[in-house]
């Protein structure tokens, strides 16, 4: 059975490409995307990115009896959402957390997240290519 990922994108991700270039890279996550779908051929790969906190967590949620594991960016709600965190922590499927700028070297607001003790992993920092980092740990781990 070939692994099924969910990437799951937060409020403002889908601005990538016009948003703080310096920081955030140039090219839209759709790109970025369908980058990773032609050189991860043989996994499953999907992606949901949403503003509204509700559905994100609704996204969770219904991704337990669907997928092999989680990679999300959950953007600023990671720093502030107890309620995103919680979802987490319910839910059964190895989660990786992800961010595209190496947060612990911004405001110091961005330095915790509440994510973090209920993933299996974070990744921050590497640009775009931290999702395709937390895809490899997941492709090595063999979930
Ligand atoms: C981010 C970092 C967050 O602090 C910020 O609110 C984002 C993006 C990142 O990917 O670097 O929107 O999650």
């Amino acid at each position: 059975m070939s692994i099924k990922l969910l990437i799951v994108n937060g409020p403002n991700l889908n601005l990538l490409g016009r948003r703080e270039a310096t920081i955030y890279g140039e090219i839209s996550f759709e790109e970025y995307f369908n980058q990773l779908k032609n050189k991860y051929l043989e996994l499953q790969l999907e992606y949901y990115q949403s503003n509204s906190e509700t559905d994100i967590i609704n996204c969770i949620q219904n991704a337990e009896s669907k997928y092999s594991g989680i990679i999300i960016n959950a953007a600023a709600f990671s720093h502030s959402s107890i309620a995103l965190s919680d979802a987490i922590r319910a839910i059964k499927l190895k989660t990786i957390e992800v961010h595209i700028s190496n947060i612990y070297a911004r405001e110091s607001f961005r330095h915790s997240t509440l994510l973090t003790k209920h993933c299996w992993g974070s990744i921050s920092g590497f640009g775009l290519l931290s999702y395709d980092l937390a895809i490899q740990a997941f492709i090595n781990q063999k979930i």
